[in-house]
């Protein structure tokens, strides 16, 4: 059996929790294997909205084991809060959730050190969600961090505080103050008795394992292809490999033993926190984007930058996956336009038109060529078959899918479990 991967292939929030959730009765594991609680994966179904940001997105199926993978950076107080915010669900965690012993863990002064790295940035700061995910990141690639299993060891303290010994120098070389530091520590100590609780375990057996069984298997991923840390728009990257790749790094699964790759994409795009963003509208269009697509970021709340869909950005992330199915996210949010606008190429200054995303690209002041298409410009509600969509709709997923080269299986045009049409 083979592993399939679910990974978002613009600046993340293309809506990966939704179709994980719709997904997963089709799997028996689903597993996270890069990021932390810099992820917001929303469901929403039976009237409810819930947002993920550790736990993998299978947690509402009683029947399916979600594994948080050696690759994430954890959050012990933020995964206690989303465990405890789960109280109403009747969910098993003894039974339905394991996490890998190899996963780093985030710590207080990881969160200090990247507010203090974002404050020296000043303008060229990044946008983090100032979770404490490139401090970590950082401390693992430098082999100095904690993992999930240190936490059982009985020098765990000292551990520790070696550590926060280290935090607190680069922090003083920052001035950064330490007055939050006592109240962090006290809910860290606190979740970290609860996560010492929870069922810890070498997942790189059980991922393996369960393929030999024959059980399907869903990886998760987080963020998207276009803040992978070499891939995306580096620095303005987040710290992970979000790419396929990091899917078989972050679980403990040979590269031979990926099946199918999902590519999640929204009919738009949108970007939260800095870095380039060629099709980026500041005009009454991105307004009107960000307003029906409810884009506001789903961890931190910021306001999402929207745009047209970059066919070159695209076509950059389904050659880096090796994507096998594209699966287009919030076509409802297109019904306002009565016209609708797709890059194909980027111009240079020279008037030369490029499709790459060379090593320059950043600083090559790139503007976006557009094709324009008629808009479908009505309410999709209701709509259940791919067939009863408007001629508008298919003719503009029917392109995408010419120019792709990757078929488009799906299509979402609402944010609930129904609202999603298989082609
Ligand atoms: P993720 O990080 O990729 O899981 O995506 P987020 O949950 O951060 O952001 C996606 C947002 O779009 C969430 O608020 C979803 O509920 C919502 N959403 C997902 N699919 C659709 C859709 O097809 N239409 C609309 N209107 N909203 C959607
Ligand atoms: P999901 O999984 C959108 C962005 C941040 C910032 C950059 C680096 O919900 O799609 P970090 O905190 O990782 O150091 O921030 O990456 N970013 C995301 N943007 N969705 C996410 O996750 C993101 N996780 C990080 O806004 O620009
Ligand atoms: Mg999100």
């Amino acid at each position: 059996m083979k592993m399939d991967v679910l990974l978002g292939l613009q600046w993340g929030d293309e809506g990966k929790g939704k179709v994980v959730d719709v997904l997963a009765p089709k799997y028996e594991i689903v597993a996270r294997f890069q990021g932390g609680p810099n992820a917001g994966h929303t469901l929403e179904f039976d009237g409810i909205k819930h947002v993920l940001h550790q736990i993998p997105s299978g947690i509402f199926r009683s029947n399916i084991l979600n594994i948080v993978g050696n690759g994430v950076v954890l959050d012990p107080i933020i995964f206690k809060k989303e465990i405890d915010g789960l109280a109403k669900f009747d969910i098993d965690y003894q039974k339905n959730l394991v996490i890998s012993k190899k996963a780093t863990i985030i710590i207080p002064t990881h969160k200090l050190l990247d507010a203090a790295y974002e404050k020296s940035k000043g303008d060229q700061k990044i946008g983090s969600t100032l979770k404490g995910i490139g401090p970590t990141y950082q401390d693992k690639i430098g082999r100095s961090a904690l993992r999930v299993g240190d936490l059982l060891s009985p020098d765990f303290l000292q551990q520790y505080q070696a550590l926060v010994q280290k935090h607190k120098t680069i922090l003083s070389f920052y001035d950064y103050p330490l007055d939050e530091l006592a109240e962090m520590e006290k809910s860290f100590f606190q979740a970290v008795d609860f996560v010492k609780g929870l069922n810890l375990i070498d997942s790189e057996y059980v991922v393996n394992e369960a393929l030999a069984e024959g059980k399907k298997i869903l990886a998760e991923g987080a963020q998207g292809s276009l803040l992978d840390i070499d891939f995306g728009s580096y620095p303005f990257v987040t710290s992970s490999t979000t790419m396929t790749a990091g899917a078989c790094t972050g679980l403990g699964v040979a590269p031979s033993r990926i099946g199918e790759v999902f590519g999640i994409f929204k009919a738009y795009c949108t970007r939260v926190g800095s870095g380039p963003f060629p099709t980026e509208l500041f005009d009454q269009d991105g307004e009107d984007m960000r307003k029906e697509g409810n884009e506001f970021g789903s961890t931190t709340g910021r306001p999402r930058r929207c745009g047209w869909l970059d066919l070159p950005a695209l076509r950059y992330s389904i050659m880096i996956n090796g994507v096998t199915q594209l699966f287009m996210m919030k076509g409802d949010v297109l019904n306002i336009f009565e016209e609708i606008k797709v890059c194909t190429h980027y111009e240079l200054p020279s008037g030369e038109r490029i499709d790459k995303l060379s090593f320059e690209i950043s600083q090559l002041n790139v503007k976006p060529v557009y094709k324009t298409m008629k808009g479908w410009n009505c309410s999709l509600k209701g709509i259940r078959e791919y067939e009863k969509f408007p001629e508008e709709l298919k003719a503009y997923v029917e392109y995408l899918e010419q120019e792709l080269g990757v078929p488009i299986n799906l299509v979402s045009i609402g944010p609930d479990r129904e609202q999603t049409i298989l082609k």
